[in-house]
């Protein structure tokens, strides 16, 4: 048992953030909170602390599953968490990742499995790694909201040997702009710029009449997303240099679960006013059960 899942904080619902907000949002120059979140409560206190967009990211096969990269993590996987994600969520759009795997073979492939994303989830809108035109073209088609990624695009690992900042060359810039118009001209509402040069993305951002979200990418982005472990400084490992720790939560949750294990070896947790009683008016029953375990 747990109380958890209580009524929310407040009667009315704030104002729902929608594909077309986030549109308006460009427009006004008002800047974009994202951050990616994986289970129930860390998705109402998203919500509730005015997030934006709530990514649930395939970078859930690492922080969640324990797996050294992002491929091994399945549609069914990422549509359990999901789920779980739609149920802490009122105001903040809700957006899926897809995970690899789930449109590399084919564009029907990724449309079918970007379906099951809003059907089964309560996802509002799919991301997708890479300039896959076609099938964004395709998803739009669809009436499903997408969101672009591209630079550091963590599915292509193995193709970068490793986790490297992109788009440092001529060359390598000038393929991230046209792959970043051709995804806008496709109809992608946001695109997450990942890894890049801020000099890059803060061209980028006012090149293109949709939102960028950034990560690792400076602060000329329309917005910024960042992990949530990265976040609250849950990681296992160094963090990356663009990662700002808003709480020591790792060292914080650890210090708290010492403390636990001490009191209970000592006998000091829980304490009477911690236990339950046998009501006070009703002196004969406590007087039978001593008796029966006489
Ligand atoms: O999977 C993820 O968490 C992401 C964000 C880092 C953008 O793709």
């Amino acid at each position: 048992m747990s109380v958890w899942n209580s009524p929310r904080r407040g009667a009315s619902a704030p104002p729902k953030v929608t594909v077309p907000s986030l549109l308006e949002r460009k427009r006004c120059s008002a800047k974009i909170s994202a951050v990616t979140a994986y289970d129930f409560p860390s998705a109402r206190l998203a919500d509730d602390a005015g997030v934006d967009v709530v990514l649930v990211g395939d970078s859930l096969a690492m922080t969640m599953l324990g797996h050294e990269s992002t491929l091994a993590v399945t549609m069914d996987e990422m549509l359990v968490f999901t789920r779980a994600v739609r149920r802490g969520l009122r105001r903040a759009l809700l957006v899926a990742d897809m995970p690899f795997g789930s449109y590399q073979a084919s564009d029907a492939a990724g449309v079918e499995n970007a379906v099951r994303f809003i059907k089964e989830s309560g996802a509002e809108a799919v991301k997708l790694e890479g300039a896959r035109v076609s099938l964004v073209e395709r998803l739009v088609e669809a009436e499903i909201p997408v969101m672009g990624h591209l630079g550091l695009t963590p599915q292509a690992v193995n193709r970068m040997g490793g986790y490297k900042v992109q788009a440092k060359t001529h060359e390598a810039i000038a393929r991230l702009r046209e792959e970043a118009q051709r995804l806008a001209r496709a109809g992608c509402f946001a695109i997450v710029l990942e890894g890049i040069p801020r000099e890059v993305a803060g061209e980028l951002t006012a090149e293109l009449d949709v939102p960028t979200i950034g990560i690792g990418a400076g602060p000329g982005c329309d917005g910024q997303i960042l992990v949530w472990h990265d976040l609250l400084g849950l990681g296992q490992s160094a963090p990356a240099k663009f990662v700002r720790h808003y709480l020591r939560g790792g060292e914080l949750m650890g210090a708290a679960l010492e403390h636990y294990v001490a009191d209970v070896r000592a006998g000091v947790f829980p304490a009477d006013a911690e236990s339950y009683h046998l009501p006070a008016e009703k002196p004969a029953v406590v007087e039978e059960l001593a008796a029966s375990v006489a």
